[in-house]
């Protein structure tokens, strides 16, 4: 059974804990794009992890876990997060872990290019700094530097030398910026280099579809932070959505058993740009502090908002989910009402196709009876609240596809088979 889980948000989801719950009975976890500027959570025995590159799914036991060449790596961030597992005892080998030598590496340059390209912007996208966008830029520019070259010093040296002729000339021409030095940055991803090696490698082989072998693609981002279906240009710079999961990791039209859009009970967005059901008061708060609200990667406080039914629809669609995991439904247990947008109102009327820019509506609401009970240690489906259920039912009917999992707590095994 071959799934791809992608998010149906703007992020941040709850991806990192449902792969770690369903990579159980998977062979191989792929991430597929993005770098570190993704933040998996995932919570064991009151211990948590950040995942921000190597696949979740590292946790257990035989899975092989590879990222892919629609990754962008920066090693430091990577060597980084395979000491912190290490020292937690997790093994992480060449063995379990595979890294495509066609995945493009995140240089230092590509990380102030995105500091100062955010600070000129007169509309800024909130980016995280992580250097993500400048390095997809030169994947498409051909100028990029891949795995394959950061592990053969004379390719690193050449495609180093050309860069750099080019990127010192703009920083300091065109941003007053301080310039790289070859040698400096020669010198550290040298080390990097050294350490890596021993997991880069041509994955084509080993996702090669077998029998009794399964895959599990693990997206990072979400749907509305899609550089072409998200809401443009407060996006990412990869592609989010599933059918990405085979370009990214190098695998053609295998056959997918399952689609899995992963839903936050309510919604949440960091960095700028349209949100149509945001609350700004006290109810934003509560969903933030309750919900602990604050990005995995750069600490910052997440926006918080109502269910956008319209969006997940939409989400839907573009992913072609044929089931849904909600998460995070405990963080509704003490309201009294609970609000789904169910439409958008542009000057006055009702729209009927989803708009072009989704800073111009305004939501159109249906209230729904809160169920005020703990969630947190139910672990039927039959043994939650009867309001709840009626929550569940109102997300798959306007959806048009079943929720097959519900998310009630942070910890691994607060997790709901429906
Ligand atoms: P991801 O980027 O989609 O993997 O999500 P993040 O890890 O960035 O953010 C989700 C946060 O919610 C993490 O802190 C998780 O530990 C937490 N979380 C996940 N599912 C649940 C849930 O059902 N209930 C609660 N209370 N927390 C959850
Ligand atoms: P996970 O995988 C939430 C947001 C940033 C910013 C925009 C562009 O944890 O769900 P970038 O650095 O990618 O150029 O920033 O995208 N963003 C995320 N928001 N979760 C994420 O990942 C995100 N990755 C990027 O906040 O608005
Ligand atoms: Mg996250």
């Amino acid at each position: 059974m071959n799934a791809i889980l992608v998010g149906l948000q703007w992020g941040d989801e709850g991806k990192g804990k449902v792969i770690d719950f369903l990579c159980r009975d998977k062979d191989v976890i792929v991430r597929f794009q993005g770098g570190n500027n993704a933040g998996h959570t995932v919570v064991i025995d009151g211990k948590k992890f950040i995942f921000h590159l190597i696949p979740s799914g590292i946790l257990r036991k035989d899975k092989i876990c590879v990222i892919g060449n629609g990754v962008v790596v920066d090693p430091k961030v990577l060597i980084e997060e395979i000491e912190v597992l290490k020292k937690s005892g997790i093994k992480v080998s060449p063995e379990n872990l595979k890294i495509s030598l066609f995945a493009h590496v995140i240089m230092p340059y590509h990380r102030i290019m995105d500091t100062l390209r955010e600070k000129n912007r007169s509309q800024k996208i909130g980016t995280t700094m992580r250097g993500i966008g400048p390095c997809y830029v030169d994947k498409a520019a051909r100028c990029g530097i891949r795995m394959a070259d950061l592990v053969d010093i004379d390719s690193f040296s050449r495609r180093l030398k050309d860069n750099l002729e080019e990127k010192n000339l703009i920083l300091e021409k065109a941003y007053q910026a301080q310039v790289f030095s070859f040698d400096a940055i020669l010198k550290e991803y040298q080390v990097f280099a050294k350490m890596l090696t021993p997991y880069v490698c041509d994955i084509t082989d080993l996702l090669y579809p077998k029998k009794n072998k399964s895959f599990l693609f693990e997206g990072a981002q979400g749907t509305f932070l899609d550089v072409d279906f998200g809401t443009y240009p407060f996006v990412t710079s990869s592609a989010t959505v599933s059918s990405n999961a085979l370009l990214g990791s190098g695998l053609s039209f295998i056959k997918i058993n399952e689609i899995l859009g992963v839903a936050k009970a309510y919604t949440t967005r960091v960095g700028e740009g349209p949100f149509p059901t945001e609350l700004t008061d006290d109810m934003g708060g509560y969903f933030q502090k309750k919900g602990k609200e604050f990005g995995a990667t750069t600490g910052r406080p997440r926006r918080c908002g109502w269910l956008d039914l319209v969006i997940l629809r939409r989400a839907r669609i573009l992913n072609n989910v044929n089931k849904i995991i909600l998460t995070k439904l405990d963080i509704l247990d003490d309201l009294k009402e609970i609000k789904v947008c169910t439409a958008y109102k542009q000057n006055g009327k009702l729209l009927k196709n989803f708009p072009l820019d989704l800073s111009a509506v305004t939501p159109v609401y249906e209230t729904l009876k809160g169920w005020r009970r703990k969630t947190e240690d139910i672990r039927s489906y039959s043994g939650l609240p009867a309001e709840a259920k009626k929550y569940i039912a109102k997300i798959e009917k306007f959806l048009d596809c079943k929720v097959s999992y519900v998310s009630v707590g942070e910890m691994r095994e607060a997790i709901i088979k429906k």
